[in-house]
């Protein structure tokens, strides 16, 4: 299969050991910003936005999880980073599986955010292709008003991401829909990462529950679940201090390893 990367926006913080934060769906980098001023001694943080999404091109494809690992290869090949600590939250986490299964080599420590190992269930892919065709004819309004409220009960924090949703291009978030629909289950690939992992999960989170993530550390060799239980799915804005704690211990157990 022929894969057509794009060159991602990326931004940079602080210094040392590298660590990738990918933002979920239908986000951009400048969520993990207040997690990242907590720990800019500790690592050098790059933070790319995905493909549609903030200031990266779409590419006009489907948004696999196989073709968004590509954007996240060629942007560590763009930097000349052999390894890195890759921290995916959500939809992020699911290309975090993906590439732990596609380059294992070039992964030294995972971190999973408000995130699972499963596909979706046929209901769940039937109603994500269905928001896929009412956005297409409604807009994406349709995201704006309706995400917020799931993804916090805060409603500071629900006030800036209607304000980042309204900025959504369409045709992304269909394609992002679609990819997340067609994406495979990762659970067999658990047990193949050998690099520490750490689990991060909201014990509010309304879209991933927390059981999810307590599956998957079964599952994981060097996984450690850091639950945070009154954050629900945005838990590095909701509790930016416990996240920062969590990719910490990530990035000692990096070193340890
Ligand atoms: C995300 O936050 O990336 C998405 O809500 C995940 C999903 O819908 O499966």
């Amino acid at each position: 299969m022929e894969f057509r990367p794009v060159e991602l926006f990326f931004r940079e913080e602080g210094e040392g050991v590298p660590v990738v934060l990918l933002h979920g769906f239908p986000l951009d980098h400048s969520i993990w910003l207040p997690v990242v001023r907590l720990l800019a001694d500790r690592a050098r943080f790059i933070l790319p936005d995905l493909r549609g999404y903030g200031k990266s091109p779409d590419g006009s494809e489907i948004h696999t999880m196989r073709l968004l690992v590509e954007d996240v290869l060629l942007l560590l090949d763009r930097l000349n980073l052999e390894r890195v600590i890759l921290v995916g939250h959500s939809m992020g986490g699911y290309v975090g599986l993906c590439f732990s299964h596609s380059y294992p080599n070039r992964l030294a420590g995972l971190g999973l955010v408000a995130s699972q190992a499963d596909a979706d269930s046929p209901e769940r892919r039937q109603a994500r292709l269905r928001t896929a065709r009412d956005v297409r004819t409604k807009g994406v309004d349709l995201i704006a008003h309706g995400m917020p409220s799931t993804l916090t009960s805060r409603e500071d924090i629900q006030a800036q991401l209607h304000d980042m949703f309204h900025t959504l291009r369409k045709q992304s978030v269909i394609n992002s829909l679609k990819g997340m629909a067609e994406r495979m289950d990762a659970n067999p690939w658990l047990d193949q990462i050998k690099v520490p992992t750490l689990v991060i999960a909201g014990g509010q989170d309304k879209i991933i529950p927390l059981r999810k993530a307590q599956e998957m550390v079964e599952l994981l060799n060097k996984g450690w679940l850091f639950e945070i239980p009154e954050a629900g799915h945005m838990p590095m804005l909701e509790e930016p201090e416990r996240v920062a704690e969590g990719i910490a211990q990530l990035i000692s157990a990096v070193h340890d390893n």
